[in-house]
């Protein structure tokens, strides 16, 4: 229970990835806002979490729309009154279509970069004043390894998530004073429900042979590293990328 009497909000909660960064944090005994823009997925997850005997509530959001984050940070503090934890994992992702840089649409890369780096900056915004009053807070950023290697076919949702590198490092020396932790973490390719349903075997395959884990690599691969992000275990770790792929990349 390494973080009994925190209160984590993780953005996309309510499935994939985000669904076990939320049950993982609340099995250490934090209390976790799931907070989506599916209503339904994040009512799920809290629900699970309740009936694991962990505490959660469900927040609709879209992080893109500054009024729905200051909403999101308004029922973490009325329901648990303190947020110290926030995992900025929500995304347009999945829902792209994986095509040539020259046929993205121009809506289509204002789209992703309103919800991937906007989305971002106001839930950080949304957060702030409380991490800054408490004088602690923990930001976990989720970027991703194609960012490494260039992964081609999504161009506008790579260029979002090697700009969550620099948001991190930049925001990390904004807010140092105030003692809020600000890292982030690129998953390799992991296997969430719309990962696993929008992409070939052969695409898989691929990712797993170049591991030195050969082997898939699902969302549990990722919880403890935001655990430890989360902990006191890493207090004094800011501005930081740790890579989690099973060794596709190393970085
Ligand atoms: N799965 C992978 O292989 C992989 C690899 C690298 C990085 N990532 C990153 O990890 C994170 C989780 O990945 P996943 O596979 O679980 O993705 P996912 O698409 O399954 O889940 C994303 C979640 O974000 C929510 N969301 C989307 N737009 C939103 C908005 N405007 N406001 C609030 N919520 C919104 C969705 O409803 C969904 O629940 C994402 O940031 C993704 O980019 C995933």
């Amino acid at each position: 229970m390494r973080l009994a009497g925190r209160v984590a909000i993780v953005t996309g909660g309510g499935k994939g990835i985000g669904a076990e960064y939320s049950a993982g944090l609340a099995a250490e005994g934090a209390k976790v806002v799931v907070a989506d823009i599916d209503a339904n997925g994040a009512k799920e997850v809290a629900s699970k979490i309740r009936s694991d005997s962990g505490e959660a509530i469900a927040v609709s959001v879209d992080i893109s729309d500054p009024h729905s984050t200051d909403e999101m940070a308004k029922a973490a503090l009325s329901s648990f009154g303190r947020i110290d934890i926030l995992v900025n994992n929500a995304s347009l992702m999945s829902a792209l279509p994986r095509r040539s840089w020259y046929e993205i649409p121009v809506d289509e890369w204002d789209q992703v970069m309103a919800v991937n780096l906007r989305g971002m900056f106001l839930c950080c915004l949304a957060v702030y004043p409380s991490m800054k009053e408490q004088g602690s807070g923990k930001i976990i950023n989720i970027s991703s390894g194609r960012i490494l290697d260039g992964l081609p076919n999504r161009l506008h949702y790579t260029t979002s998530k090697a700009g969550v590198v620099g948001f991190t490092r930049a925001l990390a020396r904004e807010v140092g004073d105030d003692n809020i932790c600000v890292n982030a973490i690129s998953p390799g390719f992991t296997q969430s429900e719309t990962q696993v349903k929008t992409s070939s075997a052969q695409y898989m395959k691929a990712h797993i042979d170049r591991r030195c884990f050969k082997r898939e690599q699902y969302p549990a691969d990722l919880v403890g590293t935001v655990i430890f992000l989360s902990s006191p275990e890493s207090d004094f770790m800011t501005g930081q990328l740790l890579n989690v792929d099973g060794g596709y990349s190393m970085h």
